[in-house]
């Protein structure tokens, strides 16, 4: 049985294996979450240390952006061209390299960071590793707050059971200022086809599935590194 420390060192593993891919002069997308941090801590020290230099990085929310920061690691907007290459934790992720995110609530700004990745690797340890997406954790769909309770029914026809997020007893609003249902998805499932679906609703900003986005995934565990490759 793995304790909490075991798990926190298999992110760092995970974490450090991403750090060695950024080159000198890199664009490079945080991500956001306890894994992501990592990365973060690494890549500001790594700067520091003088063993990486001119990279350049876009935050994907405003904690992370402080934690960019603290690290001394300089933040642009997203530009245009988008960036060279991004890292982010997953809450799950399957064989074929596609992932649920957003339990840490920044999956729509993730979204944007990863679509616009030349590379978009994902990192975690080997426990987020499943064999259908859904099986453990909710798929996290942000919404307008306006008419929440009309897409929550809309989302229900598709099949699936949003439960509006709460934390410290208030409504947990993202970054942008908007609730999040977390939805239980009912098993199997068409996952193209409800990631589809779920993007034609009118009041969803965006979900957590991330079913064409990572190239990469580094996967550690006390066995060793296991890196999932996006299948050709
Ligand atoms: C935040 C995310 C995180 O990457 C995901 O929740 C994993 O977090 P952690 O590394 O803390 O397990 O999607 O929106």
């Amino acid at each position: 049985m793995l304790t909490a420390s075991d798990i926190e060192s298999q992110k760092r593993l995970a974490a450090l294996a991403a750090v060695d891919l950024v080159e000198n002069g890199d664009l490079v997308g945080l991500g956001t979450g306890s894994t992501a941090r990592y990365f973060v801590e690494e890549l500001g020290a790594r700067l520091a240390a003088g063993r990486v230099t001119g990279v350049r990085c876009v935050a994907t929310s405003l904690a992370t952006e402080r934690l960019a920061g603290v690290t001394g690691l300089p933040l642009v907007a997203l530009p245009a061209s988008g960036v060279d290459l991004a890292v982010d934790g997953m809450d799950e992720v399957d064989d074929g390299l596609r992932a649920i995110k957003g339990l840490g609530g920044a999956l729509t700004r993730e979204k944007i960071v990863a679509a616009a990745a030349r590379r978009f690797v994902l990192i975690g340890d080997a426990g987020k590793r499943v064999d259908q997406l859904g099986e453990r954790t909710p798929l996290p769909v942000e919404v307008l707050g306006f008419g929440r309770e009309r897409t929550a029914r809309l989302l229900e026809d598709l099949g699936l059971e949003p439960t509006l997020r709460v934390q410290s007893g208030k409504e947990f609003l993202t970054d942008n200022g908007n609730p999040v249902l977390d939805c239980r998805v009912r098993l199997p499932a068409d996952l193209e086809e409800l990631a589809d679906r779920i993007d034609r609703l009118p009041g969803v900003v965006d979900h957590g599935l991330f079913l064409h986005h990572a190239d990469l995934a580094f996967l550690a565990s006390f066995g060793g590194m296991e890196e999932l490759r996006r299948p050709e």
